[in-house]
């Protein structure tokens, strides 16, 4: 095995780290490049922040990710574009993966305002970040030096000051994977036998471990043939390879509009105009109350005296197989199941060896959640529109997220819980909040969401409408600091190894 090497922060771009929430101002560029050659001398000056601590910290921030299309703009050879993952090189509207994001209907790409059938996709995202009041003084700073020879912009994504609260009204930002910078943790799935918030570096960063104990593909370049791959890092499993994707990551970006009004107008009508109930019934989609306490704890934060940080995040399901506490197809349960990789309990040895392969399952639900590990993601989106209700305007979340592998983590929680109308053993139903209400092939509805009770069948309501509509989306590589200057330096028009 070769040697582990310490994490260089200075070669990690910061929202792999920090989620900016003290810059509460953001706005996300979509740009096309104008002029290759301009577009590279400024990207080899832009001020990327970097994951570093600063003290103190500073007032603005800065990240820069590319599609595929914007990296072969820039000159990365057919290749080397081969190395990224294939969801990243063919995008988030390719042949079937619409289907399978459930971006079908009124999701459909054809729809979007960006990146979707109809609308060319972004080559380079822009990501700008500052304290209050700071933003546009921070963006005309890095507009300037030669901003408009070099780009297109395509679209300015605003974004709107509220960091906690997304705009249904309940706390977000809540859980997130821990990520093991120091590598702490044995990766060797062997040697763990208990489920972790703890992450592996690989999981977020490429060029180091997953949760397999293994590497995620990525651009390997022979710096022989391509003398400037010296800038970049050497692969860990390979030191006489240079590394394109060590310290970077991939950047998923969806554009997710929120029906505020009509979210709360169903809940309504289907909790008979009674407040309580419909708040209750909110709660149960959502997996957490308003202010973020989960409904697996007992106690709601907003009551005085309520230790906040005791279980905001440290709960399981497996004292409620059946979902009488937190629904099985609530959003929080359905897009991280927790619980261990194991059976509940103090399984043997030999038990926990025959689940690790697959076999002494005794229900689909212990299956789903058997794999939870491999499919976290970092989340790092912000919402726009008004923050109070109005329904002059938009709002919604411009959802963002981090992984090293799009298909195993976005996707398949996309897929596979999210959008899945047998999640959990659950039948007619997809999320709650996101599902797109299409029927499946065979006629079946999923437009349902079942709350079980502690006696009589469950309360099952039906019918429900469409509450989130993606109106735009792409895959992104979010490189590290020393493969961007790769990518600003690569000659332009050659083939670069
Ligand atoms: C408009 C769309 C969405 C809304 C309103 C929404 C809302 C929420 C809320 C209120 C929470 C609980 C607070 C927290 O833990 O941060 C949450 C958690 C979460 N959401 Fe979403 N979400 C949306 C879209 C998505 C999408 C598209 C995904 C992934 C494909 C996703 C994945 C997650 C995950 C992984 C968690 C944490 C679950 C846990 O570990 O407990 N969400 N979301």
């Amino acid at each position: 095995m070769s040697k582990r090497e310490k994490i260089d922060f200075s070669d990690v771009q910061g929202i792999c780290r920090f989620a900016h929430g003290r810059l509460t101002n953001a706005e996300f560029l979509l740009l096309k490049i104008k002029d290759v050659e301009v577009a590279k001398q400024w990207l080899s000056q832009a001020p990327v922040s970097t994951a570093e601590s600063k003290s103190p910290v500073p007032e603005t921030a800065m990240h820069i990710a590319f599609t595929a299309t914007g990296l072969i703009k820039l000159g990365l050879s057919e290749q080397i574009l081969s190395g990224f993952s294939e969801p990243f090189v063919s995008g988030m509207t390719a042949k079937n993966r619409s289907r399978r994001l459930g971006d079908v209907g009124n999701n459909s790409p054809s729809t979007w305002l960006w990146g979707g059938d109809d609308v060319a996709s972004p080559d380079v995202l822009l990501m700008l970040y500052a304290a209050p009041e700071k933003l546009d003084g921070w963006q005309s700073e890095v507009m300037g030096m030669k901003f408009n020879q070099a780009f297109d912009l395509q679209h300015c994504l605003r974004t709107n000051d509220e960091v906690r609260t997304e705009p249904f009204g309940f706390a977000d930002g809540i859980s997130q994977p821990e990520i093991d910078w120091g590598q702490q943790q044995a990766t060797d799935i062997h040697s763990r036998y208990t489920y972790s918030n703890l992450l592996a570096l690989g999981e977020i960063l490429l060029g180091y471990r997953n949760e397999y104990g293994e590497y995620t593909d990525r651009p390997l370049l022979e710096s022989d043939l391509d003398a400037l791959a010296k800038v970049l890092p050497r692969a860990e499993e390979n030191p006489r390879l240079r590394d394109l994707g060590r310290n970077g990551s991939y950047l998923v970006f969806r554009q997710l509009e929120q029906d505020v009004d009509g979210f709360w107008r169903h809940l309504k009508g289907a909790s008979d105009g009674d407040s309580n109930k419909m708040e209750a019934l909110a709660e149960a989609m959502v997996g957490r109350r308003r202010d973020g306490s989960p409904l697996m704890s007992e106690t709601p934060y907003s009551i005085p005296g309520v230790d906040k940080d005791k279980g905001i995040n440290q709960f399981d399901f497996n004292a409620d197989p059946g979902g009488l506490v937190c629904p099985v197809g609530a959003h929080v349960r359905r897009s991280n199941p927790r619980t261990g990789d194991y059976p509940p309990g103090n399984a043997s040895f030999i038990k926990r060896l025959l689940s690790l392969f697959g076999f002494g399952k005794k229900s689909r639900s212990q299956d789903l959640i058997a794999s939870t590990r491999y499919h976290r993601i970092l989340r790092r989106g912000r919402q726009y529109g008004p923050v109070q209700n109005s329904s002059d305007y938009q709002r919604g979340l411009h959802f963002i997220c981090l992984s090293a592998n799009i298909a195993r983590q976005f996707e398949f929680v996309q897929n596979a819980w999210i959008a899945n109308a047998k999640f959990g053993g659950l039948q007619d139903e997809t999320d709650p909040l996101l599902g797109n209400r299409q029927p499946l092939n065979n006629g079946s509805p999923t437009d349902r969401f079942s709350r079980p009770q502690k006696s009589g069948p469950a309360q099952c309501m039906r019918g429900i409408p469409q509450f989130v509509t993606v109106q735009g989306g792409a895959y992104f590589f979010l490189p590290g600091i020393r493969a961007l200057k790769y990518i600003a330096e690569t000659p332009f028009g050659t083939d670069g190894g």
